[in-house]
């Protein structure tokens, strides 16, 4: 039994923050920012709105598509780190947003990774037949938890949210094919929120030092990124026996232009068979790849009987993929 994805949703906030507004704000250029990493521009979600408000409109939109109801879900899964709160979690609050009375609800932290790991995690309760109707949700507002004194971090980072819909495929070949999670705890400081959990909870000092903001040793994880996103597409075309010429589009995380175009390179698939959104949304971390695997399905590009490649990489450190019979 393969889970299909009935329907795919996704929201922004209205805030446009540009490559020239940040210069303003620390000492980088447009050129540098662009040629390093692809981002001209990032949404910043509204003082009013938090993680649950981004996933409640992206799911709205994913239920629609679907043509199914918020009162028949059995499940919905939140990827984020970038909670509403502690606890409660961001489920459950879109729970009761949704009103969907009838599903069980829990939040997934898998840093950047964390859509792969929730869409997986919803694939197995498909798949057992213990669940039939899921929502599976990633949504971020990082900008609660960006220092945008930090050039090396402010300029990467935007906000929003995506969502799907599963439900068990009528049709044996669509749907999710396979589903590959790996985390390595040995690099976890490499991109980090230091403050704010229990090891070191937010007081004074910590917001001088500003440690409840996002800390990234870039080059070190963009050098692992690309070797381990390299690794993964090898292992997905085994498993699968499949050859690169099979896959159709890849639906990377949005972290970094140079990273994707080497994932492409590696799957030899030209850029117009790659959905990049990093331009226009920045590094929305676990909500990235379903933001831009949304705009693909509505704009038409993806289309039943394509092969996608979903991929990620991030904190943790974590990488994953998802292979898909669209
Ligand atoms: O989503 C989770 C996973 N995250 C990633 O995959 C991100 C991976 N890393 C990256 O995308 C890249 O490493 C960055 C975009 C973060 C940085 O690009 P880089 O080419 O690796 O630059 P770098 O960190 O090696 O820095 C090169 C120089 C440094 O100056 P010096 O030491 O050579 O004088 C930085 O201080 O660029 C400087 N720099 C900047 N200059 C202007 C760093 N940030 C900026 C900036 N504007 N915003």
């Amino acid at each position: 039994m393969r889970s299909f994805i009935a329907g795919t949703g996704s929201y922004l906030p209205e805030r446009i923050l540009t490559n020239a507004d940040l210069v303003g704000m620390v000492d980088t250029s447009d050129e540098w920012i662009t040629s390093r990493t692809g981002i001209r521009e990032r949404r910043i979600a509204a003082p009013d709105q938090a993680s649950s408000d981004l996933a409640t409109e992206a799911a709205k939109s994913a239920l629609k598509a679907a043509g199914i109801e918020a009162g028949d879900l059995d499940l919905i899964i939140v990827a984020t780190l970038t909670p509403d709160y502690m606890f409660p979690s961001t489920a459950g609050l879109v729970q009761r947003n949704l009103k969907a009375t009838k599903a069980a609800a829990f939040d997934l932290e898998a840093a950047c990774t964390g859509f792969i790991y929730a869409l997986t995690v919803g694939d197995q309760f498909i798949k057992t037949g213990k669940y039939g109707k899921i929502l599976v949700i990633a949504s971020e507002v990082l900008s609660r938890f960006i220092d945008y004194e930090d050039r090396n971090t402010c300029v990467l980072f935007g906000d929003g949210a995506g969502a799907v819909v599963l439900v068990p495929s009528e049709d044996g070949d669509r749907g999710i094919v396979s589903t590959h999670l790996y985390n390595d705890g040995s690099m976890s400081d490499l991109l980090i929120a230091p403050a704010g959990g229990s090891r070191m909870p937010v007081d004074e000092e910590a917001i001088a030092k500003r440690l409840n903001t996002v800390k990234m040793r870039g080059n070190v994880v963009f050098r692992i990124a690309v070797e381990k996103l390299s690794e993964l597409v090898d292992e997905v075309l085994e498993v699968n026996g499949l050859k690169e010429e099979d896959i159709n589009f890849l639906v990377p995380h949005q972290a970094n232009l140079r990273i994707i175009k080497a994932t492409a390179r590696k799957l030899k698939l030209p850029m117009e068979r790659v959905i990049v959104t990093v331009d226009r949304h920045g590094n929305t971390s676990a909500a990235s790849v379903p933001l831009a695997l949304d705009e693909a399905v509505r704009s038409g590009r993806i289309n039943p009987g394509d092969m996608v490649l979903l991929e990620a990489f991030g904190g943790g450190l974590t990488w994953g993929a998802a292979l898909v019979n669209w």
